[in-house]
């Protein structure tokens, strides 16, 4: 039976890393995976990420199993390092769950708007990350797509997308990226969230915001601004929360899932679907990267130590921003490049077509997903001068 199964294409982000690690040229650059890079090239453990888990490690003396809802106080923690003083405000209307990484927490929330509506449909931006559709259309729900990008600007075509989801059925389910847009880098404004948040109280829509990047914009706080102004004007959404980038966990899969609901009794109702959900998909998520993140937030030390690790974090995925701009400009002084140092976040859309995306790979061995997204973290000083005349001569 199993003989018939025929083999699949490469998942369009994962094989470009085995694309990658098969090319044997010494100057082959790889601007495709989704992870932070450092100076060196390596994706780090925050020194205090560390330092809990060596906390963590040093006092656990059981490993019995969770329970489907995981941690209840990296569950309390993490929603309050989302929502900052809202989180106690919503509490008594919220469900949180914690899932295997952001990936869970986007498949455990489609699943309970199935079991809510199994005619809901879930529209998502265009473009979105790759795995979007795929893991939340695994649930079963039918998805759609709204306008959200324009290539033209480099920017959101806030207008379109506004005027788009202004008719949306009623029970709609919009999947907003809650800052630096994969793969586009382009967010939406704090005044945008608000007019977007009105719009859907009052349409009857319901907001699913997934949150893999808090930090990697501007800080821990700014990046939340415009979920925290959403979150004060409707009356239910959905956030999928990820601390694989911002903690460096990846492996250790940790991620939330907090649903705000009506009312307490909803939340209440709630809270069992998700845990019937994740104990039939997974039945409970790993432990030891939830225990090390709700550490590291129940210390005021350690959360200081690690809100400047981003920051540093940050202000080198900036500098490479402004580093490769500069370096495109001198290259092509007949283009435009603002738009690199405006877009936010690891990831931006250079914008060429199939077969400049082809060439970088097969001509020059600079390696990224075929939508043209490349990961600036993966640029260095090093490098940098090589991938500019590499994209210059693609551009037409
Ligand atoms: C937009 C977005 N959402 C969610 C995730 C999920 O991350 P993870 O499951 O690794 O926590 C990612 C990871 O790349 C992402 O880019």
């Amino acid at each position: 039976m199993l003989d018939k199964l025929e083999k699949l294409p490469p998942d369009p982000i994962l094989g470009v890393t085995a694309a990658f690690r098969r090319d044997t040229s010494p100057g082959k650059v790889d601007l495709g995976v989704g992870v932070y890079r450092d100076i060196a090239g390596n994706t780090p453990v925050p020194q205090a990420v560390r330092e809990a888990e060596r906390q963590v490690l040093a006092e656990q003396v059981t490993k019995v199993y969770v329970g489907p809802a995981g941690n209840a106080e990296f569950n309390e923690r993490i929603v309050g390092l989302a929502l900052g003083p809202l989180a106690s405000v919503l509490r008594g209307r919220t469900a949180t769950i914690q899932t295997v990484g952001g990936c869970g927490a986007l498949r455990v929330g489609a699943e309970l708007v199935r079991a809510a509506n199994p005619d809901a449909v879930i529209h998502v931006s265009t473009p979105t990350w790759a795995n979007h559709e795929p893991l939340v259309g695994s649930s079963g729900l039918a998805l759609q797509r709204y306008p959200y990008y324009d290539p033209a600007t480099r920017d959101v075509d806030f207008d379109r997308m506004f005027e788009h989801i202004g008719r949306l059925a009623s029970g709609s389910v919009v999947l907003l990226h809650g800052c630096c847009h994969n793969p586009t880098g382009v967010d939406l404004e704090p005044g945008h969230w608000s007019a977007l948040a009105d719009l859907m109280a009052k349409r009857g829509l319901l907001p699913f915001v997934d949150l893999a990047y808090q930090g990697f914009g501007d800080d821990l706080q700014s990046d939340v601004a415009g979920l925290r102004a959403l979150a004060q004007r409707v009356p239910q959404f959905l956030l999928a929360i990820s601390c694989s980038k911002n903690f460096g966990l990846y492996r250790e899969r940790t991620g939330a899932l907090a649903t705000v609901a009506s009312s307490a009794d909803a939340a209440a109702a709630i809270a069992t679907h998700q845990a019937r959900i994740a104990r039939r998909l997974y039945s409970m998520p790993p432990d030891h990267g939830a225990a090390v993140a709700a550490r590291l937030l129940a210390s005021p030390e350690l959360l200081a130590s690690w809100e400047s690790e981003v920051a540093s974090m940050v202000s080198r995925m900036k500098s490479l921003r402004a580093l490769l701009a500069s370096r495109l400009a001198a290259l092509r002084p007949d283009g435009d490049f603002g738009w690199l140092t405006r877009q936010r976040g690891m990831f931006s859309l250079l914008g060429l077509d199939d077969a400049g995306i082809t060439a970088l790979r097969e001509q020059h061995h600079v390696y990224m997903p075929q939508d043209g997204r490349i990961n600036v973290a993966g640029i260095s000083d090093a490098n940098v001068d090589y991938v500019a005349r590499a994209i210059a001569q693609q551009i037409g």
